[in-house]
């Protein structure tokens, strides 16, 4: 009898050990951070520029891989970031543009989170965000996203069964009071960075230098050509340039605010969405959106910042056709001559940047 009571008592006592006390004390909880190492990436990608506040932790990235997944963060816990940034679609979806809780419609297309922990010259469409830790706390206070605000969340991961531990391993917070919009940005923050994309058929081509034909089919190498002629070399020769915006190399953008030639406007008033021009004000902003990378294009459709375009073909046929004339289009939106056989090539091209391993990667999925 004395053996059975005994024998009850020992889980009782161990399982309180662990438990933080009513007061919401987590020290009893050990928080032994470890760093989180980063795949090797090819040669042509630069380091990823970490913040010193907020350096990449084992325990870290695995908070931010749960917040990312849970509608908690949303007003009515319907939607996650994940609702909108899918990974089968490279963290984009397939729809015009972003449809946000109780199906209210945003104003722009999801962009792809592939490598986006290398962009430091501005985040969203429009730049209007400068860090990836504040990006999370934007979204929650969107209407037309999550449409909740950050202590309401911060109040649900408090009262939570599991959060209070995995802010304690993440950050070494003492007391659940301690969680707050800080960290869950940090968390979030630290998982994005590490959505990194360098398997694709063009990477391996990149990779292995010299042995581009190993890799690429004769369509790809005459696409690749294409894509990275730049239009000024022979003004009476014009070539599509791509690459002088969606540079070829690790990231395939140079992230920069351009016009590429969408809308006609005379004013700044004439463009439907003012993009860059609506942070800064300057009449040559308007109209300027960041130029995306183009990696796992084949699967991001519809495209641009307002996902006008449903197919690659009718993006080629704009750039082809030198877009519309406004008063600040960028000068390397040139119109240029685009055979069937020309448009085969880049289309070939632009499908070798999909990465299956991205796509499948079970360090990126749902971790519930
Ligand atoms: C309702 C759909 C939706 C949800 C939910 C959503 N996003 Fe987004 N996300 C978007 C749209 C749309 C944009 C572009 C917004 C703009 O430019 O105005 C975007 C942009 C971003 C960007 C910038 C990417 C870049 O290259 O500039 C990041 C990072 C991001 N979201 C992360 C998140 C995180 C983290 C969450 C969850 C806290 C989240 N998103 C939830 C639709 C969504
Ligand atoms: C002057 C710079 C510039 C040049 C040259 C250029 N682009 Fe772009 N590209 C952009 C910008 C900026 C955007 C985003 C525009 C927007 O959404 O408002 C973009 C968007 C795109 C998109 C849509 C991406 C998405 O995620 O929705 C594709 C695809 C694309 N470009 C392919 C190309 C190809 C192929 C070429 C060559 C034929 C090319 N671009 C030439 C600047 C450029």
């Amino acid at each position: 009898m004395i053996r059975k009571l005994f024998l009850f008592f020992i889980p009782i006592f161990v399982l309180g050990a662990c438990k933080k006390d009513p007061l919401g004390n987590l020290e009893a909880i050990s928080y032994a951070p470890q760093a989180f190492t980063m795949p090797e990436m090819p040669y042509f990608f630069q380091k990823m520029e970490i913040p010193a506040d907020n350096p990449m932790t084992v325990d870290g990235v695995a908070l931010g891989r749960f917040l990312f997944y849970d509608p908690i963060l949303s007003a009515d816990s319907t939607i996650a970031c994940a609702s909108c940034h899918r990974q089968e679609t490279a963290f984009s979806n397939n729809l015009k543009v972003a449809v946000g809780i109780e199906g209210r419609v945003g104003t722009r297309n999801v962009p792809s989170l592939a490598n986006v922990g290398f962009n430091t010259k501005g985040l969203l469409w429009d730049g209007r965000v400068k860090a990836l830790e504040e990006v999370a706390l934007r979204t929650i206070a969107d209407p037309l996203e999550m449409d909740f605000s950050v202590q309401g969340v911060v109040e649900r991961l408090q009262a939570h069964p599991d959060y209070p531990e995995r802010f304690r391993k993440a950050f070494g917070i003492k007391d659940t009071e301690d969680i707050s919009g800080e960290f869950l940005g940090k968390a979030i923050a630290q998982f994005l960075r590490t959505l990194v994309s360098y398997n694709s058929k063009y990477d391996y081509a990149n990779w292995d230098r010299g042995a581009e034909t190993k890799f690429f089919s004769e369509s790809e190498l005459r696409g690749k050509l294409l894509f990275t002629t730049e239009p000024a070399i022979n003004p009476y020769d014009p070539h599509p340039g791509c690459s002088h915006c969606h540079n070829n190399t690790a990231l395939v953008t140079t992230n920069e605010f351009l016009n590429n030639g969408l809308d006609p406007a005379m004013e700044p008033g004439d463009f439907p969405d003012p993009g860059l021009g609506g942070i800064t004000l300057r009449p040559i902003d308007y109209g300027r959106f960041k130029a995306p990378t183009l990696r796992n294009i084949e699967l991001t459709a519809p495209y641009m910042h307002d996902g006008r375009f449903q197919t690659l073909e009718q993006v080629l046929e704009h750039y082809s056709s030198g877009g519309h004339f406004s008063y600040n289009v960028d000068v390397n939106i040139i119109a240029f001559p685009m055979s069937e056989q020309d448009k085969q090539d880049l289309l070939a091209f632009l499908k070798s940047m999909t990465d299956e391993k991205f796509l499948q990667e079970n360090a990126f999925g749902n971790p519930f």
